[in-house]
């Protein structure tokens, strides 16, 4: 009878990875004859974009997490927008915040000069991801990219607005959220360890300032410290106006991939909702204890970040027949 549950068990997860990514689908040398320069052409070109603006490391990673929490890792969030169809770039979370699009089609540019055809705008985004974590200053792990994504054609405007987490969801609807995708309360964890790096508008963290204050049940030392980073943000941001202007989303080491973003939450001073409320509303301790266990320990951080950005990576992909190779990662081949 365990057997039984066992095997039931055992046919329910292969059933599952089977159907919420092509992982198997994808391979892990698959330009090594088609375009052997692929992998080398992409992480040099990372790394002369961020010596110019090392903000860029954020911003390439971010695109690859866009692209694949709407329509899967499709490149979808890379299309202009046509007549009648208007593109993902122009939805509420992208708008005025999606950066790094040159890059993109600066590799894409040189890559079809090397090998047309060959190397889909999806992949290169993964590529440019890993390469992006790796080559911030103070650099964070590195992981294998599986490849022969295919590149969507269309995009997904509303779903943009649908799928991608908003800073000022609670810790339901963001697990929710990341459950829709296939990730579970881990990867939400390790991947929110992003904002390591880069930082956000102060319309993304304006709410956190001003909301009404809250309970705080960590005791009054920690509900002053709590403050005085509101003021601070108060300070760059306030009641209204000055929208665009930036605040780093970990204030004490803005230019490391490194855990402190883990400290910082504990603390209560993550820079956006989002961050907070995975300590906040963590009713049974359970994330709390592996933010603990992040903030102590920097390798268990960069290994689960590795294993899930392979997880989102693997997001619904197109591979074989579908979809095409874009020549031109704006517009779907005519
Ligand atoms: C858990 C849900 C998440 C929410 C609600 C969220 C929300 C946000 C927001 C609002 C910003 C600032 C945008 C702006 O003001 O222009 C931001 C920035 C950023 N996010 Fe997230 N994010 C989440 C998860 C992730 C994940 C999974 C990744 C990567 C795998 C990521 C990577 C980044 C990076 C690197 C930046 C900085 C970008 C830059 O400086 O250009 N975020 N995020
Ligand atoms: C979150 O922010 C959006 C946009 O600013 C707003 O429309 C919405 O009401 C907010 N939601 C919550 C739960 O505060």
């Amino acid at each position: 009878m365990e057997r039984l549950g066992l095997l039931l068990i055992l046919i329910t997860i292969l059933f599952n990875t089977q159907t919420l990514s092509g992982n198997e689908l994808l391979i892990h040398d698959y330009y090594k004859e088609k375009c052997p320069l692929a992998e080398e052409i992409v992480r040099h070109n990372v790394g002369v974009a961020l010596l110019k603006d090392p903000r860029l490391a954020a911003s390439l990673l971010r695109l690859h997490f866009h692209d694949c929490f709407v329509l899967g890792c499709d490149a979808s969030v890379l299309l202009d927008s046509v007549e009648g169809m208007p593109s993902e770039k122009q939805a509420g979370p992208n708008l005025n915040s999606l950066r790094g699009f040159e890059v993109i089609d600066k590799i894409k540019y040189l890559l079809e000069e090397e090998c047309p055809y060959t190397v889909s705008c999806a992949d290169i985004l993964a590529m440019v991801a890993r390469d992006a974590v790796e080559l911030v200053l103070r650099g964070g792990p590195r992981w294998e990219v599986w490849l022969g994504r295919k590149d969507s054609l269309e995009s997904s405007f509303s779903g943009a607005n649908l799928f991608i987490p908003a800073p000022n969801s609670s810790l339901e609807t963001l697990i929710n959220n990341f459950k829709q995708q296939g990730l579970d309360i881990e990867d939400l964890v390790a991947l929110s360890g992003s904002h390591t790096i880069g930082r956000a508008r102060c319309t993304s963290f304006r709410q956190r300032i001003y909301e009404p204050k809250q309970e705080y049940h960590y005791g009054y030392d920690r509900y002053k410290r709590y403050t005085n980073f509101r003021r601070i943000l108060g300070s760059i941001c306030p009641v209204t106006g000055r929208d665009n202007k930036f605040a780093p989303l970990d204030f004490q080491t803005p230019k490391r991939f490194d855990n402190h973003y883990f400290i910082n939450i504990l603390e209560g001073k993550g820079l956006l909702g989002s961050d907070n409320v995975l300590i906040s509303q963590d009713l049974d301790g359970k994330i709390t204890e592996q933010v603990w266990a992040y903030a102590s320990n920097e390798k268990l951080f960069f290994a689960s970040f590795a294993k899930s950005m392979m997880k989102m990576g693997n997001i619904n992909v197109l591979t074989g027949n579908e979809g095409e190779i874009r020549r031109n990662c704006r517009f779907v081949n005519a």
